[in-house]
């Protein structure tokens, strides 16, 4: 698909890659030399049907056309001092900059477990019970590939974070599917609270196959944060059918007021049964540290430090010593309005209001999210605004968002992303933008919005 000595590649449409053209003619030239190292290095069988994620076709397309980029999901701005200043302090300490303890620098495991003990109402054991990982991607991959054997079946709430899909597969399970859907679409706007799940649908999905769910609260892209009485069912049909639940939670600290972060381990006889997931990127803003942690009762645990050390073995080790930092800190000032773990939803409050507000006025109909910092939005009375025919991607959603980077500049990330093939329809009239950004660039995604619509 594409030269492999010169790595040049371009996408013609979703997820194809194509040789450039003027690469095409030496291609041929060697078309059996090609077609021979083709056929023996295409990729191993399990891998099959992998393609470029949206991540990677989404950076190239702002590369390409600079849009104003709403896309990402990171903070425009710079962390908090002190947590960069605690890297500082780390990088001039001439002893910080070996190898360290593979399932976790000891700094880091006795800080989270400190703080998570206090959370989850049990003491945990830093040793045993807490694995640190480079970013919560590398604690998906171990908790998924440590759990999840050949035939084994997966239940995945959509819209979800999309490297769970493939991650199942590799393991050689079988994903089931269930979307959120909205209990209402009439008014202007909606709240990621008005998803739901159906639960008769959702018991219908467990079976004595059923080995795991994936479980994401606050949810990316919706915003949902599951209630304790969501959460209660869902624990309940994993007691009664031994389920494991690998419950992603990097947006644990992002939860606007009403709502309440529950985290499903501390639900009755779900500790036994949970693994929980963290990212000190999404905790602390810094999502290029990428260090992660999953914890958990030690018998499960074993399975994610053996994927982790044979893949991995250990983790960047000023950064987990700077992570360890920044959370003594935090422990300190817990619960206070001190704390970054209470201003973060704070700062953050008004950048949603002001989104949901434009992307209103604009014509979109926003889902107002309950946590993280992403908001979905329906676009479609705006379609006839958009020439979708200058696009060829098969969904709508791309279609819309690459020709708005193209012809408005302002890019978003198309939800079609986080649904399996047969629901993909079900995100085809969204967009997904983030709201972790300056006032001065959320204004001026405002500007370019309202300049289009009255242009
Ligand atoms: C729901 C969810 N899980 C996991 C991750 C990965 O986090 P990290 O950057 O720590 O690997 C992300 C990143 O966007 C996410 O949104």
């Amino acid at each position: 698909m594409f030269n492999k000595d010169t790595l040049e590649y371009h996408y013609s449409d979703r997820n194809r890659l194509a040789p450039l053209p003027h690469l095409q003619r030496q291609i041929s030239k060697t078309a059996s030399s090609m077609s021979d190292i083709d056929q023996k290095f295409r990729l191993p069988k399990r891998y099959e049907g992998s393609e470029p994620s949206v991540w990677v076709e989404y950076i190239q397309l702002a590369l390409d056309h600079k849009p104003l980029n709403l896309g990402q999901g990171f903070p425009d701005y710079p962390p908090p001092k002190y947590i960069t200043n605690a890297l500082i302090e780390v990088a001039s300490n001439r002893n910080l900059h070996q190898y360290t303890r593979g399932f976790g620098h000891p700094r880091l495991v006795q800080a989270l477990a400190k703080l998570y003990s206090k959370l989850i109402g049990r003491e945990i054991n830093p040793h045993t019970e807490i694995l640190t990982t480079l970013g919560a991607y590398e604690a998906l991959f171990s908790s998924i590939t440590g759990h999840v054997d050949e035939g084994d079946e997966v239940i995945i709430i959509e819209p979800y974070f999309d490297c769970y899909e493939p991650m199942v597969k590799y393991a050689g399970g079988i994903p089931r599917y269930i979307a959120l859907k909205p209990k209402k679409t009439d008014s202007p706007v909606l709240s990621s609270a008005d998803f739901v799940l159906d639960k008769d649908e959702l018991q219908g999905l467990f079976n004595s196959k059923t080995k795991v769910l994936i479980l994401n609260t606050p949810n990316n892209p919706l915003g949902k944060v599951f209630t304790r009485d969501e959460l209660t069912l869902i624990a309940d049909l994993c007691k009664k059918y031994n389920v494991l639940c690998i419950s992603d939670e990097v947006y644990e600290w992002m939860v606007y007021k009403p709502y309440e972060h529950v985290r499903i381990a501390t639900l009755p006889g779900m500790w036994e049964r949970t693994i929980t997931i963290g990212s000190a990127g999404k905790t602390f803003s810094v999502t290029g540290w990428k260090l992660g942690w999953a914890y958990g009762p030690a018998n499960l645990m074993f399975n994610l430090q053996m994927i982790h050390q044979n893949s991995v073995y250990t983790g960047c080790t000023p950064i987990q010593e700077a992570t360890a930092i920044a959370f003594e800190t935090e422990l300190a000032r817990l619960g206070s309005d001190e704390s970054y773990f209470v201003s973060i939803s704070k700062e953050l409050e008004p950048k949603r209001e002001f989104m949901a507000k434009f992307l209103q006025e604009a014509g979109m109909k926003p889902i107002v999210p309950e946590g993280g910092y992403f908001m979905m939005a329906d676009w479609s009375p705006l379609e006839s605004q958009v020439d979708l025919n200058s696009e060829k991607d098969k969904y709508k959603d791309y279609r819309f968002t690459k020709w708005m980077t193209k012809n408005i500049g302002l890019q978003g990330i198309p939800p079609t992303a986080f649904y399996n093939e047969s629901h993909k329809p079900l995100g085809e009239n969204f967009v997904r933008y983030c709201f972790i950004k300056q006032d001065k660039n959320l204004q001026a995604a405002a500007d370019i919005l309202r300049k289009w619509k009255s242009g």
